[in-house]
């Protein structure tokens, strides 16, 4: 399973590229505003800085919502740097301009999924990547990692090769019930991240072996 971090924070994503386990970087509007990134170029600057710290892919999302603006837009951010992927919102737009990247040679990240049906769509458009936001239907009292045992199934059923993107992560839980239900990436906060590290047996454990170590010496 790959971990992508979801921030636009680049001390975070250091702190996560430092563990050796980080596999990319997933990004929004929403969380370039939160860290004070506007701007055009500004933006895009951005953008190459995230790759610059990350080993792997980096999703950056296109703002038009018309076929023509998509393609400018995504072909400008692809342009960017080799690690970016460019995250396209699935609206009947937006699969049209899936299926032009992935016939261009582009890589593609469908975000804002909420159904299965979305998500045979994205595939059948050949993106690269189809992002179930799993937290968002937790919100609205749906369940969230339903539809990721939902996609897996239809995806083994017929071999399509995008990979599911387990969004909208909002703790350790997710990650791991997306784990066992075959996701292939997923993307949250570090915190999320962090907290597969903690167990209270293992704090106690070492807490023990350290007192008996001095015991010793
Ligand atoms: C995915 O690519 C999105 O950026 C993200 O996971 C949304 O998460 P949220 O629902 O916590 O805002």
């Amino acid at each position: 399973m790959k971990f992508f971090i979801d921030t636009a924070n680049l001390d975070q994503i250091k702190e996560a590229q430092a563990l050796g386990v980080l596999d990319g970087v997933t990004t929004n509007p929403s969380l370039m505003a939160k860290e004070g990134i506007t701007g055009h170029d500004n933006i895009l600057k951005h953008y190459v800085s995230i790759c610059k710290i990350v080993d792997g892919d980096v999703s950056a999302e296109v703002i038009s919502t018309d076929f023509e603006g998509m393609v400018k837009e995504g072909e400008a951010l692809a342009e960017l740097h080799p690690q970016i992927v460019v995250k396209v919102p699935m609206i009947k737009e937006g699969i049209k301009a899936i299926k032009y990247f992935s016939d261009n040679g582009i890589r593609t990240n469908c975000t804002l999924v909420f159904s299965a049906g979305q998500a045979l769509l994205a595939a059948k458009a050949g993106a690269t990547y189809v992002s179930p936001f799993i937290g968002r239907l937790d919100d609205i009292s749906t369940d969230g990692l339903n539809l990721i045992a939902e996609i897996r199934l239809i995806y083994d059923n017929y071999g399509f090769e995008t990979e599911i993107l387990a969004a909208s992560v909002r703790h350790t839980m997710h990650i791991l019930e997306c784990a066992k239900l075959g996701a292939d990436v997923m993307t949250g906060p570090l915190s999320s991240i962090e907290g597969l590290l903690k167990h209270p047996l293992t704090d106690i454990g070492l807490a023990k072996f350290l007192e008996d170590y001095k015991k010793g010496n």
